[in-house]
């Protein structure tokens, strides 16, 4: 009898609690772990695979050589806070660590929005702001950016009101790939009456950070990513730059105490002592990325957009739906995206391995008609 009480209450609980949540479960195509040996391109999510998997693996090999497992971690945590700190040019004090910059988002908006408040930021853009905002029960307003990409500040200005409390600007954005241009991110953040958040998962990819605004705007809260530059998607490591009373906040009042493991700590630290690697794989992802602009661009009913970040906006002639799945038959994971502004049928895919992207262009060649192209490898 009690139980099934308790099973109509949490039915009726979940349908109310999910109206504030992520439509569907948030879960990509999977089966493609073993995609190296299977020669599946696996172009969906940002991942970096210009870093050798063994080089990783010999780091994680030497962070674990002193980890004590029965500790919680207390250590690592202020020594990666201070490595990542030297890294963006702060002290400590100015650094939250999460578990992955979702998890710092997600806790930028617990600290900052409640029911019924308003959140806004550019359309089209990264999901997680929405999710992170249903959450509070808040509402999430959002811009279309103008035609080229740019932002519309006015646009943007002209839409808040006295419930407006978080601006969230992804710079350079996801899915478009541009960075925005500093100053009207300045203007932005001195305008606006709240906190505004830059997340600059892609920055190492880009021109500029806005971080050293910080030190001017104690309004201004900028987010980074072990997942993008760094090649640790998997270990799960994010955090802030910010004002030292937000970071306090964020790390020790809406956060339960260690909640990101001593194992990705350990390792990001590592990393940081090893940043050649991770430079160096910046590098040979601009040079790829520009290639592989070029080549999409030279496929007839194919057009790709400048990109400052490790993927590569682009649209097709056919329907997405169909080069979606032409593109998987053939090995070939991307992200459909759909319509962006005005552009129909497009997709984001990672900049990836050459023998991946040379996948991509081949099976694109083969899909979509009037190929003018010109071979991926020989440029
Ligand atoms: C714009 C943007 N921000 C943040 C993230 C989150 O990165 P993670 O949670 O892996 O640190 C991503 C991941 O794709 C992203 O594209």
């Amino acid at each position: 009898m009690f139980k099934n009480k308790a099973r109509k209450w949490i039915k009726r609980k979940l349908r109310k609690r999910l109206n504030y949540a992520f439509k569907e479960p948030y879960k990509y195509i999977g089966g493609l772990s073993t995609f190296e040996n299977r020669k599946v391109a696996k172009l969906n999510l940002n991942e970096n695979f210009f870093i050798p998997r063994e080089k990783l693996h010999e780091l994680i090999t030497e962070a674990l050589e002193d980890l004590d497992p029965r500790l919680y971690p207390q250590n690592e945590e202020e020594t990666l806070r201070e490595k990542i700190g030297k890294y963006v040019g702060f002290p400590a004090d100015n650094i939250a660590i999460g578990n992955g910059g979702d998890n710092v988002l997600e806790r930028i908006a617990q600290l900052f929005l409640e029911k019924g408040e308003q959140a806004i930021t550019i359309s089209p853009t990264f999901s997680i702001y929405r999710f992170a905002v249903s959450l509070q029960r808040a509402k999430l307003i959002e811009v279309p950016l103008k035609e080229d990409f740019s932002l519309d500040g006015d646009g943007l200005l002209s839409n808040i009101t006295s419930k407006t409390k978080v601006l969230f600007l992804c710079s350079p954005n996801n899915p478009t790939a541009n960075q925005f241009k500093m100053d009207e991110i300045k203007f932005l953040v001195e305008s606006f009456p709240g906190v505004v958040v830059v997340d600059e998962a892609y920055v190492e990819f880009a021109d500029y950070s806005v971080a050293s605004l910080i030190k001017n705007y104690e309004n201004l809260i900028v987010v980074r990513t072990f997942s993008k530059a760094f090649g640790l998607a998997g270990l799960r490591l994010g955090y802030c730059v910010a004002d030292a009373e937000i970071v306090e906040a964020l790390s020790e009042r809406v956060s339960p105490p260690f909640s990101v493991n001593a194992v990705s700590l350990k390792v990001g630290a590592k990393i940081l002592e090893n940043k050649a690697i991770v430079e160096e794989s910046v590098q040979k992802i601009r040079t790829e990325r520009e290639k592989l602009v070029k080549a999409l661009n030279s496929i007839g009913g194919v057009k790709a957009f400048a990109s400052k970040t490790n993927f590569v906006l682009f649209k097709t002639e056919k329907p997405s739906k169909d080069v979606y799945n032409s593109l998987l038959q053939r090995g070939v994971l991307v992200k459909k995206i759909g319509d962006v502004l005005n552009f129909q049928n497009c997709f984001r895919a990672t900049v990836g391995l050459p023998w991946m992207n040379t996948k991509l262009i081949d099976a694109l060649k083969e899909i979509c008609p009037q190929t003018r192209g010109r071979d991926y490898a020989n440029r």
